[in-house]
């Protein structure tokens, strides 16, 4: 049995992951500040089947030990690991305090770190252990900038920078390591946009595909990273946007000059 852990594991995404990769026969541990068990306890579950839901802080280099250590304990040694934990800022560079900034930094990025060392220890560890693979959930905000977010952004760049070497240095070991980097999707990191109809209005004129994402679409990404379909692929990383970041224009109106007056 495929034993997954998904950090983020009570959040939007995480909730979706877990449930996505379960459904697929994964055992799925969820990890979170937040309340993991509960989440858990909405997996689905085929007989013989174990979800685990437990709390971690993803800051903590102790904690983050701990879940794996009670992980093995309960279900073995994690074959997937999916770093989906994270927060947001929206302040300017000239309003931003420090301690905002290193939360950022500590949770996105130094979390994302903590969990791919002890995963990858574990897992270079055990000789002749089977492939593994590692998907880290960056952001657009990982590959351009997004205005009023200096940590987020930073933190993103340097998750894809961290994949990108974990790929070079864990492919001898079999690990896999790729990144899924979602647009403006809809969950409780992002509610508040979607109250606001400018915004949603705005998406719908720059997103290709329009303003229809949804976790699943993440999830279904995790899914493709972490299974046998991608097994020849390592350090990638894929947007799951709708097309946001491969056309940036410089009018929302098509039926501007810019765009050729609709023609
Ligand atoms: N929703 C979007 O539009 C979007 C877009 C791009 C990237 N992302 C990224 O996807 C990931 C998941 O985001 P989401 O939309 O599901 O947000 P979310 O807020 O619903 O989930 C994030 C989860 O991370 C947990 N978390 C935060 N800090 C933690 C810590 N120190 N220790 C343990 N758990 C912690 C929270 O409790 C929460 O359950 C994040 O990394 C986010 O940056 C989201």
């Amino acid at each position: 049995m495929t034993v997954t852990l998904v950090t983020g594991g009570a959040g939007g995404f995480g909730r979706e992951i877990g449930a996505r990769l379960a459904a697929r026969g994964d055992d799925v541990v969820l990890v979170d500040r937040g309340d993991a068990a509960a989440a858990a306890a909405e997996l689905p579950r085929s007989p013989g089947q174990r979800h685990l839901g437990l709390h971690c802080d993803l800051r903590d280099e102790g904690s983050v030990a701990a879940v794996f250590a009670v992980t093995e304990r309960e279900l073995g040694s994690v074959d997937t690991l999916v770093n989906s934990g994270g927060v947001r800022e929206i302040v300017s560079i000239l309003d931003i305090t420090l301690a905002e900034w290193d939360d950022v930094l500590a949770t996105n990025l130094t979390g994302t770190f903590l969990t791919c060392r002890e995963f990858a220890r574990r897992a270079v560890s055990e000789k002749d252990g089977p492939p593994r693979a590692i998907v880290n959930i960056a952001s657009v905000a990982g590959l351009t900038g997004i205005s009023n977010r200096p940590a987020y952004c930073a933190s993103k760049h340097g998750v894809i920078g961290l994949s990108r070497n974990l790929s070079t240095d864990l492919g001898r070991f079999r690990i896999r390591v790729n990144v899924v980097a979602p647009g403006t999707i809809r969950t409780p990191m992002t509610e508040s946009y979607y109250h606001d109809q400018d915004f949603v209005d705005s998406l719908t004129a720059v997103v290709p595909l329009g303003a229809g994402g949804t976790a699943r679409d993440v999830a279904d990404a995790v899914a493709f990273l972490s299974g046998p379909e991608s097994g020849f692929i390592t350090g990638a990383v894929l947007p799951v946007d709708g097309g946001w970041s491969a056309e940036k224009s410089y009018s929302v109106n098509t039926n501007s000059a810019y765009h050729g007056n609709g023609r």
